[in-house]
């Protein structure tokens, strides 16, 4: 029986086909968390884990994040907020808890379906009496009204007539790190709990810091089988942080009962007053009803999907893994707000606070900027806003220009912490912050690249100059001249290879600056040219000095950029570390540690945490022969141990660039599945962002060989593995739908509705496109 089979008529009814389809088939309570990661929903709005509604499950992290909340506190840094928990919803017989972790359960199936973007459960619930309950719910959060979240949960008792007690509850007693005391943090103080109107619960909270205010509500009814109100004994009963609206229903043996409940949020950054906007939302979605909710919300998913979707004809496992991370990266994607980033988790969990790092500029964007070039606007304005924090942190520093933060939240302040704790309570001097500084090139690569895609000369006269001219003045300022050899270098610095920290002239880094340097020498030179007001202005605003842009030329040709050819070191004295290469695999096809390198501290030795030199080729292949680009991924892939679920992806491509396709795609399947096989073991913390979109990149960048030619032409170049028998994907590329299909011998394009060729450059030949 097909999975979607298994589920009641009703609930097949707004279920996707079964290859939309991630399924738990099974409920382990150790496995719980990770699932909350995996099933996690997320509007553009906000995120909410896949929490168990009923409650009583005891491993288990419930969290509402919205994008923009954050706060300090007693934290390290200032970190995403665990917003008010609306997704609860108790129910019991008689007292008895009904729950998949109370009473015995059988039959269990939980799956997300990736089309609909919903979370669908049943299962067969036994109590301690024997009376047995069949429980079927649905949850999503609504494209269409991204304020708002619906679940449905049906009852049917089965072997007696049943009384179910019901709790609707908005909990405001969550704080971040639950599990973790030593990070526990209670972000949001509770200002009101109390009844939303005549019925529901309404909890308004503020975040402590900044007095940032958020809305949580709910409203909560119980159907009988003819969708007639059925509830009975409603009454408000808040208790502590908690609001909670009890009713109850009687139900007969075989009678099914549905209980449905809406939940909203608002918060101060919606320019709105929280509780009536809320208490409209939630009316307006009584008003038309669940079934033209889920349309609505159906009709918006797919209109993502229309454009998101990349198909891969013969390859089943790897089409499901590939969808299940655009799902989630559209989940975290702003349409419409372009003062927030997107975490190194997404919405989907607290590591790493909800900050954004490179991953975003170097791993992120290209998917943004070819599919959804809205979004790729609303990141690069991101930093754009941030700007005048980066001068400040450059300032702080002793720098010039604009240096951002390796770990950015709302204020672009630096939210690297310094120190953290491990788990035994030891105190962890974090230098990170101190150090890695290619985030900086990262921030200007990236608004270069949507420029050079999108070709937004808007964005790119407003903001992207400016981007540019404060990053390289950052480089310039950065670099530290030596008398001895009259060149340029970066000392005391970290590259991606956190494990080696800090040391001088990572290639990496120096590279980038070096881009840096000589790319806004250029673009200001060019625009100087073609646009003298925009310089002027440009100029004006900066004040950028005439010379400025000579100087960053000149210290950029004195740069210590070590080989350019043959053998790269990764930085000064790399290649006198103790060496070993990896020669063995764990059960994900994860690399494991050399057994001669184990007692030899990670400073000490040539194993890389990730691609370092290998993303310096990913990055500025153009500048290297292909002959030194196969030696380094050949010799550093040895060397690379992948801890950082951004590697695989790169090695993958670097892999298909360098000819060796059949281990390229072992790295795709480890990009692919960090999540879905847990294969760095921290699934429980969220989803891993920059691999999902790194693994968008390995198939249309890598597999289908897209890319822009320095002319600006699109251009492919197909090397798809032998199982796959077709690879479509769509673009918005310059205001057109353009759909490509590329089969093993064959490369199409096609643009929708338009009547314009489209040139572009196929495996060396430029052609037309196929028009619709
Ligand atoms: C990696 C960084 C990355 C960060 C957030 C770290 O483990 O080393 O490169 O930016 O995780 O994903």
């Amino acid at each position: 029986m097909s999975l979607r089979e298994q589920f009641s008529p009703r609930l097949q009814a707004l279920l996707a086909r079964d290859e939309w389809l991630v399924a738990e088939e099974e409920y382990d309570p150790a496995q719980n968390l990770a699932y909350e990661s995996r099933f996690c929903l997320a509007n553009g709005y906000m995120g909410s884990r896949a929490v168990h509604e009923e409650g009583f499950v005891k491993n288990t992290l419930p969290a509402c994040y919205v994008h923009g909340v954050f706060d300090r506190s007693e934290a390290f840094q200032r970190e995403l907020c665990n917003t008010p928990d609306w997704a609860k919803l108790k129910i019991y017989q008689e007292r008895e808890p009904l729950s998949p972790e109370s009473g015995r359960i059988a039959e269990y199936l939980r799956v997300l379906d990736l089309k609909n973007g919903l979370v669908a459960k049943r299962y067969l619930h036994t109590d301690s009496r024997g009376r047995r309950t069949r429980v079927e719910s649905v949850k999503l959060l609504s494209r269409a009204m991204p304020h708002c979240a619906l679940l449905r949960v049906w009852l049917t008792p089965l072997n007696a007539d049943a009384l179910f007690e019901i709790e609707d509850i908005v909990d405001a007693t969550v704080t971040n790190f639950m599990d973790f005391p030593r990070f526990r943090v209670k972000h949001l103080q509770v200002e009101k709990i109390e009844c939303l109107g005549a019925e529901g619960c309404y909890v308004e909270t503020k975040t402590r810091d900044r007095d940032l205010p958020v809305g949580t509500g709910s409203f909560t009814r119980v159907l009988n089988e003819k969708g007639v109100p059925v509830q009975r004994n409603r009454a408000f009963r808040p208790y502590g942080e908690i609001a909670c609206e009890f009713m109850d229903v009687r139900a007969e043996q075989g009678e099914t009962i549905c209980i449905e409940k809406f939940s909203a949020v608002y918060t101060g950054r919606d320019g709105k007053p929280l509780k009536p906007a809320l208490a409209q939302a939630l009316a307006e979605l009584s008003h038309h009803g669940f079934e033209a909710a889920v349309q609505a919300h159906v009709e918006k998913q797919a209109a993502l999907w229309s454009l998101a979707d990349v198909q891969l004809t013969g390859d089943e496992k790897m089409q499901k893994a590939l969808r299940f991370d655009l799902f989630h990266l559209l989940g975290a994607a702003s349409f419409t707000d372009d003062r927030v980033g997107i975490g190194a988790k997404l919405l989907h969990g607290e590591e790493y606070g909800g900050h954004s790092f490179w991953d975003t500029e170097l791993f992120l964007h290209p998917f943004f900027d070819y599919v959804f070039p809205q979004v790729g606007r609303n990141l690069a304005n991101y930093r754009y806003h941030l700007l005048d924090a980066a001068r400040r942190n450059a300032r702080r520093n002793s720098h010039q220009g604009a240096q951002f933060p390796w770990e950015s939240a709302d204020t672009g302040e630096e939210e690297c912490p310094q120190w953290t704790i491990e788990p035994d309570g030891s105190c962890y001097r974090c230098h990170v912050a101190e150090y890695e500084h290619h985030v900086t090139a990262a921030v200007a690569y990236s608004a270069v690249q949507y420029y050079r895609i999108t070709q937004d000369q808007d964005f790119w006269e407003r903001q992207g100059l400016e981007l540019l001219a404060e990053t390289a003045r950052f480089w310039a300022s950065r670099l530290q001249y030596d008398a001895a050899d009259g060149a340029y270098h970066i000392r005391q610095v970290t590259g991606p290879d956190e494990w080696h920290e800090p040391v001088d002239d990572n290639a990496y880094t120096n590279r980038l600056a070096h881009w840096n340097l000589v790319t806004a020498a250029g673009y200001l030179a060019e625009c100087r040219a073609a646009r003298p007001e925009v310089y002027a202005r440009l100029r004006q605003k900066i004040r950028l000095k005439a010379e400025e842009p000579e100087e960053w030329k000149r210290r950029a040709a004195s740069l210590y950029l070590g080989a350019s050819q043959g053998l790269i070191e990764q930085f000064q004295g790399y290649f006198a570390l103790a060496d070993g290469e990896i020669t063995q695999w764990d059960q994900n096809k994860m690399p494991l540690l050399p057994e001669t390198l184990r007692l030899v501290p990670k400073q000490q030795r040539c194993i890389l945490k990730q691609a370092d030199v290998v993303m310096m080729l990913f990055l500025l292949g153009q500048e290297f022969d292909p002959e030194t680009q196969r030696l380094n991924f050949d010799y550093y892939e040895k060397r690379t141990l992948h801890r950082s679920s951004l590697s695989p992806g790169v090695h993958c491509i670097m892999g298909i660039r360098t000819g060796e396709s059949a281990r390229a795609y072992e790295y795709l399947e480890r990009s692919a599945y960090v999540d879905l096989d847990d294969n760095q073991g921290n699934t429980r913390e969220g989803i891993h962002a920059a691999s999902a979109a790194i693994t968008w990149q390995s198939v249309v960048l890598g597999y289908g060989g897209m890319g822009l030619g320095k002319d600006g032409l699109l251009e492919f170049a197909p090397q798809l593995p032998d199982r796959w028998e077709k690879l479509q994907f769509s673009l918005q590329y310059r205001g057109r739908v353009l759909r490509v299909c590329i089969t093993q011998n064959e490369l199409s394009l096609m643009q929708e509705g338009g009547v314009t060729p489209v040139a572009y450059r196929c495996n060396g030949t430029v052609r037309q496109a196929i028009l619709s």
